[in-house]
């Protein structure tokens, strides 16, 4: 076992390695095809090469590919154990849907798609993994964690509705990802800190029943930890590339696979606490209960060179009641602030609704270098409350 990793471990290096000489390299070709974007919190507003995690996510997969063989050589040369087809499908599958999710990410990057789009493009890029799933494994009952067992019982059987679910897990993942962005080096700093996280928490199951499972995560979340920390080298701020939908969409749909085949969805969540309070916050624009601007990054104010929170603009006899009443529950919460700009209260502005501005609106403007870090913090310091949760949760038996 450790021989394996140690190959994995080297073969990811050397593709981390791979990305921070080669990607610079692809800047004029990615600028000539319009495959650029404008950093909008800096002064100059530079052209940056958009879509970078296109070149670190099939180095990603040329790492896995390579690696292909090592977990299954025993067999290669001991026949008489026989060769486990069902594992390596499960391999083949995982790579299969990752594939298929760079692949539309690239899509989405190339051609804008829509919002809806976005949505089904994760569920279609999952249906290889889940008709795997089906094939080799077919357990669709849960334990229900502690706190809920007064009303559930012990476990519960969702049969096709655990598709559902997994199904949804690779579509949250990979736009929870995307949506909590607009800050250099975010969307690709927060998957290193939850692969990082997960790699820890693999290695810690090594040593329970389930180890075949986190070896196999580990299997893909080594290298993707590594070539995704090579790439944040190069989108932290001052940002020298960005990263585009493509990495957001490999980099959800990478974990959700591990997660799917290593029944651990729910510890996998726990990774998420940012992004799950940034979407659950964005619920309301994302449904367009509220006006949503294509850019909900923060504004940055050119004079100090200091970020503010973002706004949307509107008139509230255009917003029906349930978005009146959830823009007041924000205001009394203090998620947002709103202002009106006529006095007649005719038109008003509130600042959007993410976990950036709101980070913003509580600390007071700042530098981006600043802000970036302090995401970064706080992306640290959850998925420390999330080990905290599970440690809790497994030493009371509650089976996240
Ligand atoms: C998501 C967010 C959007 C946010 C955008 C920023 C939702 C519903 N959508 O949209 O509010 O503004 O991500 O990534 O929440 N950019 C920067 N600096 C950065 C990162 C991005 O200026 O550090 C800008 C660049 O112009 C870049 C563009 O954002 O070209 C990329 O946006 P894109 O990934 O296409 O936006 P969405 O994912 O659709
Ligand atoms: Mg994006």
């Amino acid at each position: 076992m450790l021989t394996i990793l140690v190959a994995n471990v080297i073969l990811s290096v050397v593709g981390s390695l791979v990305i921070i000489n080669v990607v610079p390299k692809f800047k004029d070709m990615f600028i000539k095809a319009h495959l650029s974007g404008v950093d909008l919190n800096k002064k100059n507003k530079p052209e940056i090469p958009e879509a970078a995690g296109v070149i670190t996510s099939c180095i990603f997969l040329i790492v896995m590919f390579i690696f292909i063989p090592f977990p299954f050589s025993k067999h290669f040369f001991n026949k008489e154990w026989g060769f486990p087809h069902q594992e390596f499908v499960q391999f083949i599958a995982a790579l299969l849907s990752i594939c298929c999710m760079v692949l539309l990410g690239f899509a989405d990057d190339v051609l804008n798609l829509k919002w809806r789009h976005k949505l089904l493009l994760p569920t279609v890029a999952s249906l290889p993994l889940l008709m795997v799933y089906y094939t080799n494994i077919n357990s669709t009952t849960i334990i229900i964690p502690k706190p809920l067992r007064f009303l559930f019982g012990h476990d519960m059987d969702l049969s096709a509705l655990y598709y559902v679910y997994m199904g949804m897990l690779a579509v949250f993942c990979t736009n929870a990802i995307n949506i909590y962005a607009g800050v250099n080096g975010l969307e690709v700093g927060q998957s290193v800190v939850i692969a990082g996280s997960l790699i820890l928490f693999n290695v810690i199951e090594l040593n329970g029943d389930c180890w075949p499972n986190h070896l196999f995560s580990l299997y893909f979340m080594i290298p993707f930890f590594c070539t995704s920390l090579a790439l944040y080298q190069l989108n932290k701020y001052p940002a020298r590339v960005f990263v585009g939908d493509t990495f957001c969409y490999f980099s959800g749909m990478t974990v959700a696979v591990v997660a799917i085949l290593g029944h651990f969805s729910k510890t996998a969540l726990l990774f998420f606490i940012p992004q799950i309070a940034n979407f659950v916050f964005s619920l309301p624009q994302l449904f367009h209960l509220l006006p949503c601007p294509r850019h909900r990054l923060p504004r940055l104010n050119q004079e100090t060179g200091y970020l503010h929170p973002s706004v949307f603009q509107f008139k509230e006899k255009s917003l029906n009641t349930l978005g009146l009443l959830v823009l007041r529950i924000y205001q009394v919460l203090g998620l947002v602030t709103v202002e009106h700009r006529q006095k007649d209260g005719e038109l008003s502005q509130s600042t959007n609704c993410t976990l950036i501005n709101l980070a913003l609106k509580l600390s007071g403007p700042k530098h981006e270098k600043t802000l970036a870090t302090s995401l970064m913090v706080l992306q640290v310091v959850c998925s420390g409350i999330a080990f905290i949760i599970r440690g809790i949760g497994s030493a009371r038996g509650g089976g996240l």
